[in-house]
């Protein structure tokens, strides 16, 4: 079985009660339930900080045994060299996802430091951009 690493960054555990318009209602607890059930022939591993270095120490654990990461990091993605650094450091391939379609939002979402050296990115979907950024690792 491929087992694929989702990692959240800060603000992600607020998801259902954060900015609604945006995000949604969903909480993500709830959303990995349905996940996981649309993908019986994945083993998904979930995991949520608000901590940079903790997302980092995530990366460098996972990264060299599991089969994908997909990493939404928040508002991370646009200021972290470290995370940046932390992904081409490892050998799994990390799929960028966020909810939103920041490309549509304030200017200081459309650089991302991660997407370059990420496999590829997905936003804007809402929850929906993970179940796509996971079928990217089934072939
Ligand atoms: C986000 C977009 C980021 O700009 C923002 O800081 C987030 C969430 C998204 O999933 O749309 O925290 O990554």
């Amino acid at each position: 079985m491929k087992r694929i690493q989702i990692i959240n960054g800060p603000n992600l555990n607020l998801l259902g009660k954060r900015e609604p318009g945006v995000y949604g209602n969903q909480s993500f607890d709830d959303y990995y339930h349905q996940l996981q059930s649309v993908f019986p022939e994945l083993e998904l591993f979930y995991f949520q900080s608000n901590s940079e270095g903790a997302i980092i120490d995530k990366l460098h654990a996972t990264g060299f045994s599991f089969d994908g990461i997909v990493l939404n990091a928040g508002a991370y993605t646009h200021t972290s060299i470290a995370i940046a650094d932390a992904i081409r450091a490892i050998t799994t391939p990390v799929v960028e996802v966020h909810i939103s379609n920041v490309f549509s939002r304030e200017e200081f979402r459309h650089h991302s430091w991660l997407s370059p050296v990420c496999r590829g990115c997905i936003a804007g979907f809402g929850l929906d951009s993970y179940r796509l950024a996971i079928s990217s690792f089934i072939s």
